[in-house]
Formats: C-alpha cells, sequence, structure tokens
C-alpha cells in the first residue's frame, strides 16, 4: 500500500497567474481538499485507513502555472483503443481553447511513436473545428500504438515543438510511459506538465474506480450474451459460449453477466478453475445441460491460462499475450461432450474487437468529457505526474507511480463476484474434488 507521502500530486512551481474562468470562488477548488481512500468505518484499521490516505480532489484553481497564451498542449492516444477516446481528445481541445484560452493544441499521431521523428509521422493541428464531431465516432482522431519510445527522445521533440503540455490517454503502459516523460522533464529541469488520462475498457487501473471505455464495453457484451442465450435455447443441448476481453481482471465478464441475467457460468482470471474431474468446470456443465438443456458461458481472455504450458509472449507494452481460452473451451467442451454421447449444439462467440471499437454510451460520454475538463484544470494549474481518476464519485489526482503499481482485480471474497454467483446460480468453487 503506498504511503501518505506517495499520494503527493507533484507541480511545476508556483500558480501566480490568475485563472481566467469567471467563476464565483465557491467552485474553486483548494489543493488541500483530499477525498478519503478509506470510507466504511468498519475498514479502519484496513491499510490506507490508519494513514489517512487521500486523493487530491480536482477541479479548477482560482491560480494556475501557465499564462494561457504561453501555452502549447499536445494530446497522444496509446495502446488499444477503447469507446471515448474521441469524446476525451474533443473535451479536451474545447476546455483549452473556449475555457483557459489555450490555442495551440497538436494531436500526435499514433501513440508514443510520433513523438519519435525518425517515424515520420507530423502531429496534426486540433482546433475546436477539428473535433466538434468526432465523438459520434468510435476509435481515435489521432491513432494509436502499443508500447513508446526512449524518453529522452520524446522529450527531445517535446522541447522543439515547444510543447509545455501534454495529455497521454492509455492504460498502464501508457501511463508508464507518462511517468517515463515527466521523470525525463525533471531531470532536465523543464516546465512541462504530463498529465494521464487512465483508458482501459478492462477497467483494470489501480486506485481509479472506473476506467472510461468500461461501461460502453459491457453494454456491448450484453448484446453478445443475449445472442447467445437466444442460440442456445434455440437447440437442445444448446450452449452460447462468449469470449470477451479481460486480460487480467473480469471486470467486463462480471458486470455484463449482471446486466444480462442469463449467463450461468462466468469464467475469470481472479477465479481459477479445473475442467475435469468431479465438482469441476465440464462435470457442473454436464449437470446443468442435463437439467435444463442450454446453458451460457461468458469468459474473459485471461481466465483459465493455467491450462496452457506457456503464454503467447508478451506485446509492445510489455502485456503477456495469453493463449486462446475461448478456442480451447470450445474444442474442450465439444470434445467432453462427444466422449460423452451426448448430443450438443454449441455456437461459439467472440465479439472482442466489436466491444470496443463502437462510439462510446450516453455514461462514457458524460465520463469522457469530464475527465477531459478535470485533466485541462489540472494542466493549467501546473500539475504534473499524474492521473485523473474517479473515487467515491468525485474527480481525483493521482500521481502515475500510484496508479500503476497495482492491478485493479475482481476480489473473489467481494461484492462484486457474490452478485455474480447469485445470479448465475454457479458453485463458489468449480475446483475439482478429487
Ligand atoms: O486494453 C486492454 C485490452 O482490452 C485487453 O483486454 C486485451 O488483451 C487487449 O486490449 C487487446 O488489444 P490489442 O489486440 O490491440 O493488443
Amino acid at each position: 500500500m503506498p504511503t501518505t507521502e506517495d499520494f503527493r500530486i507533484k507541480t511545476l512551481g508556483e500558480c501566480q497567474v490568475d485563472s481566467p474562468l469567471d467563476y464565483p470562488e465557491c467552485l474553486y477548488v483548494s489543493d488541500d481538499t483530499g477525498i478519503r481512500y478509506v470510507t466504511e468505518i468498519s475498514n479502519e484499521t484496513e491499510a490506507g485507513a490508519e494513514e489517512g490516505i487521500s486523493f487530491q480532489k480536482a477541479g479548477p484553481r482560482r491560480k494556475i502555472f501557465f499564462e494561457p497564451a504561453d501555452a502549447k498542449a499536445a494530446i497522444v492516444t496509446c495502446g488499444g483503443i477503447s469507446p471515448g477516446l474521441n469524446d476525451v481528445i474533443r473535451s479536451l481541445v474545447m476546455q483549452l481553447y473556449y475555457k483557459y484560452g489555450v490555442q495551440n493544441i497538436l494531436g500526435i499521431r499514433y501513440g508514443y511513436k510520433g513523438l519519435n521523428p525518425a517515424n515520420w509521422l507530423e502531429p496534426m493541428k486540433l482546433r475546436p473545428e477539428d473535433v466538434e464531431r468526432i465523438h459520434e465516432m468510435g476509435g481515435t482522431l489521432l491513432g494509436s500504438s502499443r508500447g513508446h519510445e526512449e524518453g529522452e527522445v520524446m522529450v527531445n521533440t517535446l522541447e522543439k515543438l515547444g510543447i509545455n503540455i501534454l495529455f497521454c490517454i492509455g492504460g498502464d503502459g501508457t501511463l508508464r510511459g507518462a511517468h517515463m516523460i515527466a521523470e525525463e522533464v525533471e531531470r532536465r529541469g523543464l516546465a512541462i506538465s504530463i498529465i494521464g488520462i487512465p483508458k482501459t475498457i478492462d477497467n483494470d487501473i489501480g486506485y481509479v474506480a472506473k476506467t472510461f471505455g468500461f461501461d460502453t464495453a459491457v453494454s456491448e457484451a450484453r448484446q453478445a450474451l443475449q445472442c447467445a442465450h437466444i442460440e442456445a435455447r434455440g437447440a437442445q443441448n444448446g450452449i452460447g459460449l462468449v469470449k470477451v476481453m479481460g486480460r487480467d481482471s473480469g471486470f467486463i465478464a462480471a458486470n455484463a453477466t449482471l446486466a444480462n441475467l442469463d449467463v450461468n457460468f462466468t469464467l475469470i482470471p481472479e477465479v481459477p478453475f479445473d475442467l475435469y474431474g468431479k465438482g469441476g468446470f465440464l462435470d457442473i456443465l454436464e449437470q446443468r445441460i442435463k437439467k435444463r438443456q442450454h446453458a451460457v458461458i461468458v469468459v474473459a481472455e485471461g481466465a483459465g491460462q493455467e491450462f496452457f504450458a506457456e503464454n503467447a509472449g508478451k506485446d509492445a507494452s510489455g502485456n503477456v499475450l495469453h493463449k486462446d481460452i475461448g478456442i480451447f473451451l470450445r474444442d474442450e467442451i465439444t470434445t467432453y461432450f462427444k466422449g460423452k454421447n451426448i448430443p450438443l449444439t454449441l455456437k461459439y462467440i467472440d465479439p472482442s474487437y466489436m466491444i470496443r471499437s463502437v462510439s462510446a454510451n450516453a455514461s462514457d460520454s458524460i465520463f469522457c468529457a469530464h475527465l477531459g475538463r478535470q485533466a485541462v484544470h489540472a494542466t493549467m494549474a501546473g500539475k504534473t505526474d499524474m492521473i485523473v481518476g474517479r473515487w467515491h464519485d468525485e474527480f481525483t489526482h493521482v500521481p502515475i507511480p500510484v496508479s500503476t503499481s497495482s492491478r485493479k482485480k475482481i476480489s473473489p471474497e467481494g461484492f462484486l463476484w457474490l452478485s455474480v454467483l447469485e445470479s448465475t446460480g454457479q458453485p463458489v468453487s468449480m475446483k475439482s474434488v478429487a
């Protein structure tokens, strides 16, 4: 557990400029306002409670660091795409331009690649008219990529372009890259603010209650589960098997289960299961099929990786690539039922990339617009090496090293997983009993 000191937000220097926002005094937030990490009273002895750990509260500051006329901002989107990326870009541009009067805004092309001149990717100018309709489309206007370039090379580019504000939108790999940039900026004694906006449909960023795109991903996964249920009901001994994303955390699978309510088995990385033996997954599935003649299964891509002898290497962001658990389960289920002479109709659905390429739903659009605005307030006040987070319904500032220090996962002992068990009716454990 990080300490109080770890939660301190870095700043580029003293804020001496009056904010151009013409707001009543009550709307400005002071740097001393915190959002408690732990609220539950019975948890007072838990890690984090004793020290009274809190996040700095996000929001507009009365005094800011940058003279708007001197500010030059850039936005970079990295990693896999996610619903809402364009909403965040739009929100950043509109807030910078109309609220703070920052007119120099660049879009870096194809992730951190665009910060290495060797890749010949000219940044694009971003004006309100360039972004006003982009929230209606999925993906990212700027393009994206995995991995990052050398810190020195990226900071050289920022210096050359005269950029003193950089927004890095991405998951934990991107945020580690952003931290590397912030460290290099500090080493050179430069006044460049590096602000991260956490993005991943997997919702697995630490110390952040929800990441953008997740809500939309759950809505889309729910549709796939509805289709799987209809297919399963349409045949005697029908099985609908759906694989969704979730490399290390099963939030999409769990929440789509709760949204859909027809799922009988939810398989996630956090809860290991056995395939064979009494009480193992296939045994329980057989019982279900004999009783009800159909079943719906949702599996997160990171589930059951222990069934494979080795993983599939790493991607450019350093993430361990998983073997395809969906195809594996499809084949194992088919073979198992064949061996038992039980006729089966299994329909396998993999909507992974369809889920993340759509435009944001209403809830994510609202969320993304807030994130963009809060990120601009933070950067104009000279904050750096931090992300904008969400905690107890408030927007927060979280130091990047804290946000990347642990991955958020579903607790098998927590409320969410209990709800999944109650909704599906699957046993608490699908470990075989010898
Ligand atoms: O953003 C994270 C994620 O949704 C993971 O669940 C998944 O493994 C990954 O993206 C896949 O993205 P790509 O195929 O672009 O590497």
